[in-house]
């Protein structure tokens, strides 16, 4: 019983879930498998692509000539949305916003914001003084006015629409769990979307698996309310039961100084899983958020006979525009 709302083919389904198994020795707990979503196709993949593949039939239903999203400068969000506008012949208009104080120009230039110019996506920079949704709205007035027909995505796609592609992400673990019996889930929880998706998902699916979310930016608090909130009102919009405020769990221990500033503990999970797996994370969202699941095993959060799945949510290729954060070794 999938969901009954338009979605359009844009990547590779279902993604593989591998179990881990030098990781699963190397920390001595529970076994601990991945779900492949950085193999999710769409310009090298990664968790938005289940978003868009909702968000851009509604696009194309509005009849939107131009579509126009935000995100921070390494978005990956924004580069998948290039991908996915490049692939059905629409403009695509990404306004990037610079939360890295004194950034290095490879943050600026390499990564995602190549990758977005080679898309053919045009990129506007927010002007500091400016909050990015209020520029966003006056630049859409501004390409109203020459005959455009904007389409607006939220940040990361997180929306009640792009939350529907983690709903049936969990559809897509649990028809593939044959034996796995899975106990835990693990994700990065940034705009919230694939958390919040995941958790309806798994109501509506009726799963017993616990969603843990590690923030990438904001407080415990911040988080599990606008989880809570997006996850609400996806409930409402597929008609199921809304979720209870009880199983929004979100660990904030793990972002460090702020959104997108290396940690030691980042680092160090982006080079075990390099070297133990041979899989490359990505230095914002999955290498905080593995270095949360690794601290979370190591504390006994878990129980030895626990199954947890981690999310690959994606974003590696951002790690060639932080190769100045791994370059002091530490
Ligand atoms: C690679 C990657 N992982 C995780 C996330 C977090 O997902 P969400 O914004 O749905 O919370 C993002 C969001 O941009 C991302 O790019």
């Amino acid at each position: 019983m999938t969901l009954n709302f338009k979605r359009i083919n844009l990547g590779h389904f279902p993604t593989p879930i591998q179990f881990m198994e030098n990781i699963t020795k190397h920390l001595n707990g529970p076994k601990i498998y991945i779900k492949r979503d950085d193999c999710t196709g769409l310009a090298t993949g990664g968790n938005k692509t289940r978003k868009l593949e909702y968000l851009m039939p509604e696009a194309i239903k509005n009849k939107a000539s131009l579509i126009v999203t935000i995100g921070a400068v390494q978005s990956n969000h924004a580069r998948q949305t290039a991908a996915a506008c490049a692939l059905l012949g629409l403009k695509c208009l990404i306004i990037l916003e610079q939360r890295l104080n004194d950034a290095p120009l490879a943050y600026m230039n390499s990564g995602n914001v190549f990758l977005d110019k080679i898309l053919g996506a045009e990129i506007l920079m927010c002007p500091q003084d400016k909050n990015v949704e209020e520029f966003a709205k006056e630049i859409i007035e501004e390409r109203k006015k020459n005959n455009e027909i904007p389409y607006f995505i939220p940040v990361g796609g997180s929306n009640e629409i792009g939350e529907l592609g983690y709903v049936e992400c969990i559809r897509e673990i649990i028809e593939n769990d044959t034996e796995k019996n899975f106990t835990h889930i693990v994700l990065a929880s940034g705009s919230g979307g694939t958390h919040s998706g995941s958790i309806v998902g798994k109501n509506y699916y009726k799963s017993n698996m616990k969603i843990l979310g590690i923030s990438v930016k904001d407080t415990k608090i911040a988080q599990e309310e606008k989880v809570f909130n997006l996850a609400k009102k996806a409930s409402q919009y597929i008609k199921c039961d809304e979720p209870i405020r009880e199983e929004v769990v979100v660990f904030d221990n793990y972002v460090g100084d702020g959104y997108g500033i290396p940690t030691k503990g980042m680092k160090e999970a982006v080079k075990l899983l390099a070297t133990k797996e041979a899989i490359l994370l990505d230095p914002v969202y999955s290498g905080k958020c593995f270095d949360g699941l690794i601290d979370l095993v190591q504390k006994k959060y878990f129980n030895d006979n626990d199954k947890i799945l981690f999310i690959h949510t994606g974003g590696s290729v951002s790690l060639h525009a932080y190769e100045w954060a791994f370059e002091d070794n530490k």
